[in-house]
């Protein structure tokens, strides 16, 4: 088979928004206990940070973390993680049935991030609690008063204020599961309060309503209008959560589930524009997709089967090459909607869904998700191009006809480089990708990586942890035409200049 693209730096959706190589931080299983955070493995720092972890932290180019969760911030007191570790409280975490020791708190987060050169994004506990409690937390993070918070905070080793601009008001509050958990006008309103609080300290924050926890949900479109119509004029962002997975062992709908996302972001900004035609604004409201990921939900028990533990195993999936395919695929919508995704977060960073594993006291690895992440985090820079497409389609169970090869590029006017991300959707085709290189002059190939292994259920293993990786992928430019083989599942990540 084959499909043509044509590229020309004329055409640009938007500047490529760094926000979208953003990641998560919850308090969930080993995400952070013996993810990234182990005092007593022998790689770690001073401050209980694996050496190891960090190090991939790095390599993946992770540019924001949220932070604490979740479903676990709708049962979290922000207080329980601050100050002597030897007096935090051991508590039982609800969401996850986990004991959380509080060994981690704000405190080592955000020394982390302002570490690592990673921008925060914090949630707070809009389930079992409330305004109050909202309004003392962003106090003592960015409060530059004195106060008795700030005092507290400085009597816990921070005397000036954290930089955190972006705040998520509360976590997936439309979900019956969630702790504390709203109808859509009950919502609306206490995010509408939150957010009139929190403008009265810094106006100049970033705040994200709650959006829909998934796109199947009864009350997705609903929701995002009443939560707006309410507190439209008080924040800059709403969420969008995305979990994927074959269903019923469909592979080829999976493999296609970046449609899904597209069409997910799509409805959003149509459902906040709408909001904004009837308030007669010029306001443009971001899409936050600050949870998303491939996660094999349905090999997840519940948390009720849950055993009450420290720092337990929960959902650690184990990732193929296919999965990696679908996770550069998922890249490739964010940055096609970089115009309007204001921030994205792949969760979770380590071990809990996560691309980085570890074991506990041992090794860290890169599971075959990592890498579209850390290529695409590494080169999409300057602009993302606006393509003219021309593919096969694949007939899918769950997303109809779908375009078999999807696709962005960026374009970097300062350094004239480009970047083509591709993949190849098809389960058994492979595919001849011609793309028509007019509209750059005559660019020269740099290199052209690939994620493919000819069986695409391979996966990495602390034993064999490199056993899928990028390598280099078969592609010429001749007479202005660069062309790309690209076997069926798989992702390509091409750089000309
Ligand atoms: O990332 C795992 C969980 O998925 C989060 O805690 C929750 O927000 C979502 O349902």
């Amino acid at each position: 088979a084959s499909a043509s693209i044509r590229l020309d730096p004329a055409f640009v959706v938007g500047d490529v928004n760094p926000r979208l190589f953003g990641t998560f931080v919850e308090h969930m299983g080993r995400c952070v206990y013996t993810g990234i955070f182990e005092p007593d493995h022998p790689t770690a720092d001073e401050h209980g940070f694996r050496g190891d972890v960090a190090e991939l932290v790095r390599e993946l180019g992770a540019t924001v973390a949220r932070y604490p969760g979740g479903n676990f911030v709708s049962g979290y007191n922000w207080e329980d993680g601050v100050g002597p570790a030897e007096e935090r409280p051991r508590r039982l975490d609800m969401a996850w049935r986990s004991i959380e020791t509080n060994q981690f708190g704000t405190h080592e987060f955000l020394d982390w991030c302002e570490r690592e050169d990673i921008e925060p994004m914090l949630a707070v506990n809009l389930g079992t609690r409330g305004l109050a409690e909202a309004i003392e937390y962003l106090q003592y993070v960015l409060g530059d008063a004195d106060l008795e918070l700030t005092r507290r905070r400085a009597a816990n080793g921070r005397g000036e204020p954290w930089d955190v601009r972006l705040w998520c008001l509360g976590n997936e509050m439309d979900g019956p599961w969630q702790m504390g958990h709203k109808e859509p006008h009950e919502y609306a309103r206490l995010a509408q309060e939150v957010a009139n609080a929190f403008r009265r300290l810094d106006p100049g924050l970033e705040l994200v309503a709650c959006g829909s926890s998934n796109r199947q949900i009864e009350t997705f479109g609903t929701w995002e209008r009443v939560t707006l119509e309410a507190s439209f004029d008080k924040v800059d962002h709403i969420s969008a959560h995305a979990y994927y997975e074959p269903v019923d062992g469909d592979l080829t709908s999976f493999l296609a589930c970046a449609e899904d996302m597209d069409r997910f972001i799509r409805e959003v900004v149509a459902t906040a524009d709408h909001v904004a035609a009837v308030k007669g604004s010029d306001k443009r409201i971001g899409v936050s997709f600050d949870e998303w990921n491939v996660w094999y939900q349905s090999r997840f028990g519940g948390e009720t089967s849950l055993p009450i533990q420290e720092a337990p195993r929960i959902i650690e999936d184990v990732y193929s090459t296919l999965d990696a395919v679908v996770v550069g695929s998922l890249l490739i919508t964010l940055l096609r909607h970089t115009d309007r995704v204001a921030v994205a977060c792949q969760a979770q960073l380590a071990n809990v869904i996560g691309p980085i594993m570890t074991e506990p006291g041992g090794r860290a690895w890169r599971q075959t998700i990592f890498h579209p992440f850390a290529l695409t985090a590494r080169h999409a820079k300057g602009r993302v191009l606006q393509l003219a497409v021309d593919s096969p389609r694949i007939e899918t169970e769950r997303h109809g006809s779908v375009e078999q090869v999807w696709a962005t590029a960026t374009h970097d006017p300062a350094t004239g480089a480009v970047t083509v991300l591709l993949a190849n959707r098809s389960l058994d085709e492979d595919i001849e990708v011609a793309v028509d290189l007019s509209g750059l002059g005559d660019p020269a190939l740099v290199e052209h990586l690939q994620v493919h292994t000819d069986n695409a259920s391979e996966v990495n293993t602390a034993d064999d942890p490199d056993r899928v990786r990028p390598h280099a992928g078969t592609s010429r430019i001749e007479d202005g035409i660069l062309t790309i083989a690209a076997p069926a599942v798989s992702w390509h990540c091409v750089r000309l200049t």
